[in-house]
């Protein structure tokens, strides 16, 4: 047999060895972990295992319109991962590093972290304030490999991926490639923020430049805030007019199974990202107080 390949086709069991595990990477949200599993077979039958957080090595985009906890859910995601003693890399492209660190030390204290615990953790990347960073995808990607090799960085955050394509969505799709990519190259577990435009077909994956993210990425977690408007509305959400309920829906993961109901979370008021019940269960909740 030949050991010089000339064509790139192999065999799975020549792979095999070469994938990676499947395990959950803690997100830091209260009842997220829970959400994503792998099965198994026992005794000759499928078996569903809780991963306990976001897949290891996975790339996913949680995408919303504005002020519906994207930023929140990054941020918790990071410091968990920075408490457990692992560096995450936070690209930040919205808020510049010094207003970032004092979020980040916010949401720390409000998940009970001691911030001596995370600071020596958490690399930060400003692109914010970098106009180069932010315009040249190759010097970003070079200095994350860069930050990736130096502190042996094992996730990386990027809020928002928007903002890397902010008046050239034509490039959206080459871009998050190339994200998704390095991503793979250097075995990072990633999560990225994409904004949604409109709130259009809200708890879709769509996000600003079309499907820019959603198809390319390894899966994407939907999050949306619906404004409490109707007498119907308050009777089935039992909440008063003017108030808003808050729904999550992880929307398609190929790389494990994983809950597909759509959630209510909550915004506490520490500001932390919690998942409350699913979305038929609360309803039911609901008309059972209300009987
Ligand atoms: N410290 C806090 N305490 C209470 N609520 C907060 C706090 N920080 C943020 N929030 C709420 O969370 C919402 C979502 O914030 P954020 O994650 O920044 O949104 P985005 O999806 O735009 O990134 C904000 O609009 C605000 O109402
Ligand atoms: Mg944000």
């Amino acid at each position: 047999m030949s050991t010089t390949k000339k064509y790139d086709v192999h065999l799975m069991s020549e792979l095999k060895s070469r994938a990676p595990r499947l395990f959950g990477i803690p997100t830091g949200v209260e009842g997220l972990d829970e959400l994503f599993y792998t099965v198994e077979i026992e005794n000759g039958k499928v078996r569903k295992i809780p991963l306990g957080g976001y897949p290891y090595l996975s790339v996913l985009n949680i995408t919303g319109i504005a002020d519906t906890g994207k930023s929140l859910m990054a941020e918790q995601f990071a410091v968990k991962q920075a408490s457990l003693g692992y560096k995450v890399c936070f690209v930040t492209v919205e808020t510049p590093k010094e207003f970032l660190v004092q979020s980040l030390k916010y949401r720390a204290t409000a998940m009970g972290i001691p911030t001596e615990k995370v600071e020596n953790n958490i690399l930060i990347i400003d692109c914010a304030s970098n106009a180069r960073l932010r315009e040249n995808l190759d010097e970003l990607l070079d200095t994350l490999a860069y930050a990736i090799r130096e502190y042996d960085v094992k996730s990386v955050v990027i809020d928002s991926i928007t903002g890397l394509y902010e008046a050239k969505e034509v490039l959206a799709r080459s871009i998050v490639r190339k994200v998704y990519n390095f991503m793979k190259k250097w075995r990072q577990t990633c999560i990225l923020v994409s904004q949604k435009r409109s709130s259009s077909e809200e708890l879709t994956a769509e996000a600003a430049g079309g499907y820019g993210v959603a198809h390319i990425v390894d899966g994407t977690i939907v999050l949306y805030k619906k404004l409490i408007q109707s007498k119907f509305d308050t009777s089935t959400y039992g909440l008063p007019l003017g108030s808003i309920v808050r729904l999550m829906r992880i929307d398609g993961c190929r790389m494990t199974g994983h809950d597909t109901r759509t959630f209510v979370f909550e915004i506490t008021s520490t500001g932390l990202v919690k998942i409350k019940a699913p979305l038929e269960e609360y309803v039911k909740s609901v008309a059972v107080v209300k009987r």
